[in-house]
């Protein structure tokens, strides 16, 4: 996501640091162990991860985002609303395995992701099995991808990488604001359906198969 530098951005992030994961910081000296936790990765400007954590107070959410005029935005969401379940990481997801424990997430939320339209730059989509070993690992034994778009050429790529992965495919959709599913909007989701365009959904739970084809 492009944005303008924000003003102050340094004095503002500082403001929010409580909320930053700081470099060799372990997620358990903040958030306890026994409660299920969800990351987003790619979260823009945590509409979306904020309003879940206001929510779902029983629940531990991270927020991945690695533009930080975009995470400052969520950050400031999140202490205005003097959220303390919530923390947010300014990382490309490709590092992520450095900085939080392997299997420590029940759900990781793909929302609105980069398409990456042309075939050379298809390995730096979210969904691509490049970008998904670097992020699997973060996940518990039962624990499930959550994925949004508005993209249709995205969305096929994603079911046909996810399947011959192996993943355990469920709720998949074309038009998920047609379903009953509880759903919380994201910016980019807003956008897009006040336009009319359809917001494809698909949950994915890798199986012993998919962790053998990663080679992980
Ligand atoms: C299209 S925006 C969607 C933002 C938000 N999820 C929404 O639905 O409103 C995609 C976001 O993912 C972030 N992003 C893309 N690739 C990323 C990566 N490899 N690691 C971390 N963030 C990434 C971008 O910076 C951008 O803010």
């Amino acid at each position: 996501m492009r944005l303008r530098r924000k003003k102050n951005r340094d004095e503002r992030y500082a403001r929010c640091e409580r909320l930053a994961l700081a470099d060799g910081q372990s997620i358990y000296d903040i958030f306890d162990k026994s409660l299920p936790l969800e990351i987003e990765i790619g979260s823009g400007k945590g509409g979306f991860i904020t309003q879940s954590a206001a929510q779902n107070p029983g629940i531990s959410f991270i927020s991945v985002e690695r533009v930080k005029d975009c995470i400052l935005m969520g950050m400031e969401k999140a202490e205005s609303a003097g959220l303390e379940n919530i923390l947010f990481i300014c990382a490309d997801a490709e590092t992520l395995l450095d900085r939080l424990p392997p299997k420590c997430a029940d759900v990781i939320y793909i929302n609105f992701c980069d398409p990456w339209p042309k075939l050379s730059h298809a390995k730096r989509r979210l969904t691509h099995r490049r970008m998904i070993t670097h992020y699997l690992p973060l996940l518990k034994d039962g624990g499930q991808i959550r994925f949004k778009t508005d993209n249709d050429a995205l969305f096929d790529f994603s079911l046909a990488e996810l399947q011959e992965l192996s993943f355990e495919l469920s709720e998949v959709t074309r038009d998920l604001h047609a379903t009953d599913t509880p759903n919380i909007m994201t910016e980019y989701e807003k956008r897009f359906s006040d336009m009319g365009v359809k917001i494809k959904r698909l949950v994915a739970k890798p199986t012993d198969m998919t962790y053998k084809a990663l080679g992980i």
